[in-house]
């Protein structure tokens, strides 16, 4: 196991009927910016809850952060921060939504010119943000307990993401009933994008971390369990929680201590969104059994390792195919063919833009343009 730190600083209160919790938290003082999507949660109920929450404080509200969050639309809500004076920044809705009041929280704070250079530079010139508070509609990303936010701009067609210390929500509420309003689509993207984070922080080579190798294994197992119940019965709370949470932690930094990291499959899957406007989910589970495939003598102890103790199967490349069969069974393609892409077209797109970024991923940092394009 490699050194590491160790620090999350959100505080997830989880449960039915707890968005009346945020009025507790955010200062009174605080002018407040409610952040949310396209309007899922004027049809579910969630909105009137916020609203009911902030009731005594000065609110101003932006609506329209579109599913993979522009740029352009973010810089919008930063102009109407600074015009009202905003000191706390509520995001509403999925993953994209709370990015996006990540991104505005930073870039209201930004002294350098244009905030794109966030985004360029992955966060690492972010010395400030504003606190931003999450109320989670959609399990999937991991969003409301991490400092990560993926952004993409409408002009270049390009998806890029950032991590600082300084967007970590403070606080997210995770009620599971807000969950019950999603489309079969959303929930299957939700189980497949947490699959997939697991394994970029698992899937690599043995490194002395056999807690976080149980952690990331438990979390799969609970996966696998719950999320055929979730699909099947969509108002079964018990499902949702579980799945809820399992979503959560598969991406609040706690099974990634100390153990290098994949995240090529990421990389090349939000090149494919930028391209080709794939949902983030559908991305992943194209690539990453490519990932594995192209990488497989390097990562065959821990497919072994996986299979056995997850799949119960024996062999490496039988790890592979349960992984596939399990994304088939929850609804989820596999194949570029599946959408009508020509693969080889995708592989010159993607590899042309690594190439032009020297972008190098994976946990031997040999994912170049080159293997992209392989993949
Ligand atoms: O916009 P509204 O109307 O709210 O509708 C949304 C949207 O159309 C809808 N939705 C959300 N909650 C709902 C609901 N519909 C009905 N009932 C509800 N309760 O679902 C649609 C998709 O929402 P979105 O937020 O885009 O989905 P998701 O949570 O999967 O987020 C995807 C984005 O997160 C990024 C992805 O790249 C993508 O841009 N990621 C962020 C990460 C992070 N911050 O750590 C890590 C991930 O790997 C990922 O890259
Ligand atoms: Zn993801």
């Amino acid at each position: 196991m490699q050194n590491f730190s160790y620090k999350n600083p959100t505080e997830i209160i989880f449960g039915k009927g707890t968005i009346r919790a945020i009025k507790d938290r955010i200062p009174p003082q605080k002018p407040v910016l409610f952040l949310y999507g396209g309007g899922s949660i004027k049809k579910n109920g969630v909105y009137e809850q916020v609203k009911r929450a902030l009731r005594g404080y000065r609110v101003s509200e932006f609506a329209g952060i579109e599913a993979n969050p522009l740029y352009e639309t973010c810089l919008k809500a930063v102009a109407l921060v600074r015009k009202e004076q905003i000191g706390f920044v509520l995001a509403v809705g999925g993953g994209s939504v709370l990015d996006a009041g990540k991104f505005i929280a930073a870039a209201v704070c930004f002294k350098g010119k244009d905030p794109w250079e966030i985004l360029r530079r992955h966060g690492s010139n972010v010395g400030a943000a504003l606190p931003v508070g999450a109320v989670l509609t959609l399990p999937a990303t991991g969003s409301e307990s991490n400092g990560n936010s993926v952004i993409s701009r409408a002009a270049t067609r390009e998806k890029l993401h950032f991590f600082s210390e300084h967007v970590f929500p403070v606080f997210s509420v995770l009620d599971p009933d807000t969950t019950f309003s999603l489309p079969v689509r959303q929930v299957r993207n939700g189980i497949v994008d947490t699959f997939v984070h697991v394994m970029e922080q698992y899937m690599t080579f043995p490194s002395g971390a056999p807690l976080q190798d149980r952690f990331a294994e438990s979390l799969i197992q609970t996966l696998v369990e719950v999320a055929p119940v979730t699909l099947k019965k969509p108002g079964d709370y018990e499902a949702r929680a579980a799945f809820m949470w399992t979503a959560t932690l598969a991406l609040n930094t706690l099974i990634g201590c100390g153990v290098t990291q994949d995240w090529s499959t990421h990389m090349i899957g939000h090149e494919l969104t930028a391209f080709y406007g794939l949902d983030h989910a559908e991305t992943l589970a194209i690539v990453m059994p490519g990932v594995w495939d192209y990488k497989f003598a390097a990562k065959k102890e821990k497919l072994q390792q996986f299979g056995r103790r997850v799949w119960n199967v024996k062999t490496a490349r039988q790890a592979i195919s349960e992984t596939e069969g399990f994304f088939h069974s929850v609804g989820m393609p596999t194949r570029f063919s599946d959408y009508g892409i020509r693969a080889a077209e995708a592989a010159a797109k993607v590899s042309a833009r690594f190439k032009e970024r020297g972008d190098i991923f994976g946990e031997h940092g040999d994912i170049d343009a080159a293997a992209a394009k392989k993949i």
